[in-house]
């Protein structure tokens, strides 16, 4: 059995959970994209727009879309399988398979329960986490609360949408931003000092109708008239979330630095929800980080939601962006409206080789 760098030997007793316990970190990384690239000209032949409003506007130039016959459980089957390559465990040692997703195969059951089939993760539990865009970073707190408190040792945390299947391609104002990914983090026991130091999440209800998919839940069903009037696709006030992202934030990450006795300056690399290049330069600019320290790759992929900061942290890592000991902060925000930030120790040595991203779909 292979051991990971930065993580307790596997079998070994795991260490008394008093006066400071142990911690949770990240074990391995792993992403997966479709292959087929769609261009802001290509929408610009669909809608009107143009490449330059999207860039300006967004710094998207590019996002993967998925073709008919894939589903968001095989993106994340391969970010997966990517994940537990790079930790150098087996799937059949996952206590957890915990999926964020708000585009998952089915209606339910859950899709982490379609991944625990595919990989072969025998032992492990599984459901969904429904934080839209902030779902991989809630996600990574609740794995971290399992593994402190000894109650498990191997949680798979996947984020993984494909919202271009719920998108409105008659509306530019939102068929611009989307693309489909999933990434995935394997975390486990690691030094107390190290792994995620704290965890900031939040919720604002009252937010629920600035980004929504109207129909198909028990309020609306999916009725004719309901597909005609396209309410199966998102709607959302775009300037509204702009501003809530802006403005709660910068208010998160000085929370969960607070938490973790760290300062702004102190940070390495801060890893933030890719939804608009003119968010992270805002939020960036708030806290005073300079953008070096700002990890971006919107102009690939888009926004693809719950996959947005694992497929981040999987290219930070594959980049060589991250080393033993540096602060890295992980930060979305969403549909919900959620927010959520993580503040991490890193606890790996990112000194070997990494999985090159994978491309799987069809045009
Ligand atoms: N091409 C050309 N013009 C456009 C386009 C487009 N694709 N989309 C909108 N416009 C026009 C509008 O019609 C408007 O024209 P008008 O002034 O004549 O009415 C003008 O551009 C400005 O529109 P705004 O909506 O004010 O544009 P804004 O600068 O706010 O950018 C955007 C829109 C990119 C959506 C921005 O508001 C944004 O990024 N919001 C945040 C979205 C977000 O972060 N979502 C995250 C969560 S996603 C999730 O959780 C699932």
């Amino acid at each position: 059995m292979t051991s990971t760098p930065g993580a307790l030997p596997n079998n070994s007793p795991l260490p008394s959970t008093t006066a400071g316990g142990f911690g949770a970190g990240i074990l391995g990384l792993g992403l997966c994209v479709p292959d087929r690239v769609v261009t802001n000209d290509d929408l610009a032949r669909m809608v009107d727009t143009s490449d330059e409003w999207i860039t300006t506007r967004t710094g998207i130039r590019e996002r993967r879309i998925a073709g008919p016959e894939t589903a968001t459980s095989d993106l994340a089957v391969s970010a997966a399988q990517e994940a537990l390559k790079d930790a150098g465990i087996e799937a059949a040692q996952l206590d957890l398979i915990l999926c964020a997703t708000t585009s998952g195969d089915y209606v339910w059951p859950a899709t982490a329960c379609v991944v625990q089939q595919r990989i072969g993760a025998v032992r492990a539990a599984a459901f969904d986490l429904a934080a839209a865009c902030s779902g991989f970073c809630y996600g990574m707190a609740a794995a971290a609360g399992f593994i402190q408190t000894g109650a498990m040792r191997r949680i798979l945390v996947i984020g993984a949408d494909m919202l271009t299947r719920q998108t409105n391609w008659e509306d530019r104002g939102t068929c611009i931003l989307f693309g489909d990914g999933a990434g995935a983090a394997v975390l486990g026991p690691c030094a107390p000092e190290e792994g995620i130091l704290a965890s900031v999440l939040g919720a604002d209800g009252s937010g629920v109708d600035m980004l929504l998919i109207a129909a198909g839940g028990t309020r609306r069903p999916m009725t004719r008239e309901a597909l005609e009037e396209k309410k199966n696709t998102i709607f959302m006030r775009g300037r509204e979330v702009y501003r809530f992202a802006v403005e709660v934030v910068p208010e998160a990450i000085e929370e969960a630095l607070r938490r973790a006795c760290l300062r702004p300056s102190d940070v390495n690399l801060l890893v933030m929800h890719q939804a608009n290049i003119r968010i992270l330069t805002a939020v960036a600019e708030r806290m005073d980080i300079p953008m070096e320290k700002v990890f971006v790759n919107i102009e690939k992929y888009g926004n693809t939601s719950a996959a947005s900061i694992p497929i981040a942290l999987a290219e930070a890592a594959a980049q060589g962006r991250l080393h033993k000991g540096d602060v890295v902060v992980t930060a979305g925000f969403g549909a919900g409206l959620t927010w959520a930030t993580n503040v991490l120790r890193w606890n790996r040595e990112e000194n070997r080789p990494h999985p090159c991203p994978i491309a799987i779909g069809a045009g």
